[in-house]
């Protein structure tokens, strides 16, 4: 039924998602609000609340000492600035942000009460900051609001334990996604990876506006690494002036859409999929040297690497045996144990008997996927979890072992997984 509703809902679409047309008023306005117009068409239905903060914040760009955090303004001038400080306890600090502006000339209109996102001048607020102790977790709220805060742990020792969440095809319009970050964040992840499709505007059911409210839990819970899908290049533009614009450099050295990220002896990398994997693109290229030269560290324990379009997949979508062929006996060199999916909206767990664990999480919110389509494909005999189901993976790594468990937007833990780890040096 909700896929009919869906498939309604983009017919009686056509001509109206991201256009520049007149606005009109939607959304009202209020003594306490300033409006927002663009110039280009007379739009004037961005509400401005008083405190001039319209998304945010978030935390990226984490390493053992540094992190960066962002927020978006629709007025100039807002007190830009967060006060830090330490969970554990310690002295308050104040770090004032870089206040960069931005046009974004086309509005984009979604069916139903989500917000549009209004075309108009935003500015991107980032507070950038050092000198940070390893390992330690902070807690920061905006100076121009004092509902807007969040938290980030600075990169841990190698072997100290810590905590990551993994997630992807995050669609919250559709009404399910709050359910399962409310399910999963209860265990105290560090920091996010999400496997690309953040946004969906061609559920028509969401924006940007209305996606930033149902995942400020995730924001604030700990830094957000995001890998790139094929729903954040749905509309022209959409990547620099969405996707990139809010999550751009959320990790380190690759480019502009990969990355890589570390905490505790792991190494997380990113590749984008919308782009060449295939060997000897600069993608693959990056991907190889990175995880050559991180195994080879005195601190390294393990990698994983994260990205959209699915290697191995018996879902509704495709696969990409070439790209498996060449990158597996990379994985199985540099001791990547986990290779996370997405795309495919739903749950799967390959164990191959030697390499990484590869896994599906592409359960976020999305419309949900048929999971055996492909079933017939050589290697999923090698499946031995799956499911249709809404999830996040939680990862809890310590001293011994990496334990995944798989928990579903009702709270019910439809897998668990672990990988023994070597000792430590
Ligand atoms: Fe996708």
């Amino acid at each position: 039924m909700r896929r009919a509703l869906l498939i309604l809902a983009i017919s009686s679409a056509v001509g109206c998602g991201n256009d520049a047309t007149t606005a009109g008023s939607a959304g009202g306005g209020g003594s306490s609000s300033t409006q927002n117009s663009t110039g280009t068409g007379g739009q004037a239905g961005l509400v401005c609340d008083a405190t001039g903060i319209s998304k945010g914040p978030w935390a990226l760009h984490v390493d053992e000492t540094s992190a960066r955090v962002r927020w978006e303004a629709c007025a100039p001038g807002s007190e830009g600035a967060i006060r830090i400080t330490p969970e554990e306890g310690g002295d308050e600090q104040i770090v004032d942000s870089v206040e960069s502006e931005f046009e974004l000339t086309k509005t984009a209109y979604p069916l139903g009460d989500a917000p549009p996102d209004w075309a108009g001048t935003y500015y991107m607020h980032q507070a950038s900051l050092s000198g940070l102790n390893p390992g330690t977790c902070y807690n920061y709220v905006l100076v121009a609001d004092a509902e807007r805060k969040g938290r980030f742990c600075t990169a841990r020792p190698s072997g100290e334990p810590f905590t990551f969440m993994a997630i992807g095809d995050t669609n919250p319009g559709l009404g399910v996604t709050d359910d399962i970050l409310a399910s999963a964040l209860p265990m105290n992840p560090d920091f996010t990876i999400h496997g690309g499709d953040i946004q969906y505007y061609s559920s028509f059911l969401e924006t940007w506006a209305s996606w930033f409210p149902i995942m400020q839990p995730m924001l604030s819970q700990g830094a957000f690494s995001p890998a790139i899908g094929n729903h954040e290049i749905e509309n022209d533009e959409e990547l620099s002036e969405y996707a990139l614009r809010f999550f751009g450099e959320a990790g380190f050295d690759g480019g502009e859409t990969y990355h890589q990220v570390h905490s505790g002896g792991v190494w997380f990398f990113t590749v984008n999929t919308e782009e060449p994997i295939s060997q000897g693109s600069p993608q693959a290229i990056w991907l190889q040297q990175g995880l050559e030269a991180a195994s080879k560290r005195s601190d390294y324990r393990f990698s994983v690497v994260y990205f959209h379009r699915p290697l191995l997949t018996c879902g509704d979508v495709a696969d990409d045996p070439a790209a498996f062929d060449f990158l597996g006996p990379v994985f199985e060199d540099t001791n990547v144990l986990f290779v996370l999916q997405a795309h495919m909206h739903g749950y799967e767990r390959f164990e191959l008997g030697s390499g990484p664990t590869y896994l599906t999480s592409g359960g976020g919110g999305g419309v949900l996927s048929d999971v055996d389509l492909a079933i017939d494909r050589e290697y999923c005999d090698s499946r031995v979890a799956s499911g249709a189901f809404y999830h996040a993976i939680v990862f809890e790594v310590d001293s011994a072992e990496v334990r995944g468990t798989v928990i579903d937007h009702e709270g019910t833990v439809q897998d668990t997984f672990s990988r023994g780890l070597a000792p430590l040096p």
